[in-house]
């Protein structure tokens, strides 16, 4: 096995002692290529689906403004520009991931601050055609709140693109993801286009990468009624 592939399975056993708080320092004693590796080692295939949700939607191509968050080392701003993509901004909790997103270059900006703790920037709100979260529906990670400031940074008509494992997508589920998502439905904020399910993982690691089913969603930011149309698409 090659060292660098020893160091992704290291990692892999790091996160069954994942902290409950500080989640950027957790990956900032990452090295960001072993984090890459472990990424790819898990079969961690939400990228696949979120990235083939995204290409499929009419309102959205090259000149579209994305926001992606909990960017970590980049790897949806990566698939994106490959793309086409160019108006891509970042954000993770991490420094040294936002480093890294920003070295590799496939990001128009990349800050660092916890989403879901206090509000978003200004000048985030209500930009983005498309906001799009890999990874980061996991316990310890993005709290329900956070979905609230994907959705405030959109446009209006703007979408927001996502996954995470099944499991969590439950009403009721103790982090409050789908309550969360089912509630901005209900004030009339959000309109759930489609979910679908898939599988990821790998057998022989720890529970958190075993193989299992994970689901995708799309939705819309609703447009305020007295301001017309969806734009675009
Ligand atoms: C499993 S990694 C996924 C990273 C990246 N999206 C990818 O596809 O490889 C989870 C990322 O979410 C970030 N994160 C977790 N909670 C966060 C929060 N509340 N605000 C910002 N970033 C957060 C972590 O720092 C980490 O980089």
């Amino acid at each position: 096995m090659s060292s660098l592939a020893q160091d992704a399975k290291a990692l892999m056993e790091r996160f069954r002692s994942m902290p409950t708080e500080k989640i950027g320092s957790f990956y900032n004693s990452m090295d960001p290529e072993a984090y890459d590796e472990m990424v790819r080692m898990v079969n961690c295939t939400e990228s696949d689906h979120i990235l083939a949700k995204i290409l499929e939607q009419p309102g959205l191509d090259a000149s579209s403004e994305i926001y992606d968050v909990g960017c970590g080392t980049g790897l949806m701003g990566r698939l994106l520009h490959e793309q086409g993509f160019r108006e891509i901004d970042g954000m993770d909790a991490s420094e040294q991931f936002v480093s890294e997103a920003t070295r590799r270059g496939h990001y128009r900006s990349c800050e660092s601050f916890y989403l879901g703790e206090r509000m978003l920037p200004r000048e985030r709100l209500g930009r983005y055609d498309l906001v799009t979260a890999h990874g980061v529906w996991v316990p310890n990670h993005m709290p329900a709140k956070a979905i609230t400031d994907c959705v405030n940074a959109l446009k209006e008509g703007g979408y927001l693109i996502t996954a995470m494992r099944s499991y969590l997508w439950k009403k009721g589920e103790k982090h409050g993801y789908r309550d969360m998502v089912d509630m901005m439905i209900e004030q009339g904020k959000l309109q759930l286009l489609e979910t679908g399910h898939f599988m990821r993982g790998v057998e022989g690691g720890d529970a958190m990468f075993a193989p299992q089913e994970s689901i995708y969603l799309v939705a819309r930011r609703v447009p305020t009624p007295d301001r017309g149309e969806l734009p675009k698409g």
